[in-house]
């Protein structure tokens, strides 16, 4: 039977002004992880937050904190997002001339790993590194803000990636983020992907559209 897709809403669409409880609504609606945008107005032109909003998250739920890192550098600021309490961490490897030391130290701290990919970015990219990272990150906007439209040129990308991690025999997951709505949903889906990022279709219509929104998302 095939797995569930995972849905990571992002917060990036939350009400900053009561984030605590928009991460419980969405922990109370059926998010299987929280998705954390770091930006910081140099590698991506917006800034967003820092591990102190993390670590002020963390207990208002127990899913996996699945932590987007924008940054550049990035490798100074992992101990302090794991420290925080991120379950995931995946960084970007155009943010760097270093990536592979990036997964290895985030793997130090004995967090999940996963590599971000940009829209103009090739798989190539990581390809040498991929039996290291649980998760790769495709992005289907450029990074930077939510609400922007999807763009349908990486789903070949998500095709490839599918073929390439079942060729390889591994259990790397694909995740999909930008634009995700119920209907783009549907085709990361049917390209192969295991977990969605989605920032305005989740929060759109306030906490009593929670729910519906992320059974939208998995199409049920
Ligand atoms: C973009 C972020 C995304 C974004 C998604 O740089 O990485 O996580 O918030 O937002 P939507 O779902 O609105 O495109
Ligand atoms: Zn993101």
């Amino acid at each position: 039977m095939a797995r569930s897709t995972i849905i990571s809403p992002s917060i990036l669409s939350a009400d900053f002004a009561r984030l605590g409880d928009e991460v419980k609504a969405i922990d109370a609606a059926g998010a299987d992880w929280i998705h954390i945008d770091v930006m910081d107005g140099h590698f991506v032109p917006n800034l967003t937050i820092g591990p102190a909003v993390v670590k002020a998250l963390r207990s208002w739920s127990d899913q996996p904190f699945d932590v987007h890192l924008m940054i550049s550098p990035v490798d100074a600021y992992i101990a302090d997002f794991a420290e925080a309490g991120a379950d995931m961490i995946t960084a970007h490897p155009e943010a760097g001339p270093h990536f592979h030391r990036t997964v290895q130290s985030i793997k130090s701290h004995g967090v999940k790993a996963g590599a971000a990919l940009n829209p103009g970015s090739s798989l190539d990219m990581i390809d040498y590194v991929l039996d290291e990272l649980d998760l790769v990150l495709i992005m289907s906007v450029n990074p930077g803000f939510g609400g922007q439209s999807f763009l349908t040129s990486q789903l070949r990308k998500i095709e490839s990636l599918r073929k390439t991690i079942e060729r390889r025999g591994l259990d790397t997951l694909i995740e999909v983020d930008g634009g995700v709505n119920p209907q783009t949903a549907q085709h990361c889906i049917n390209a192969g992907a295991d977990a969605l990022v989605a920032g305005s279709a989740v929060f759109k219509g306030g906490p009593d559209a929670y729910a519906g929104n992320i059974s939208a998302l998995r199409g049920v």
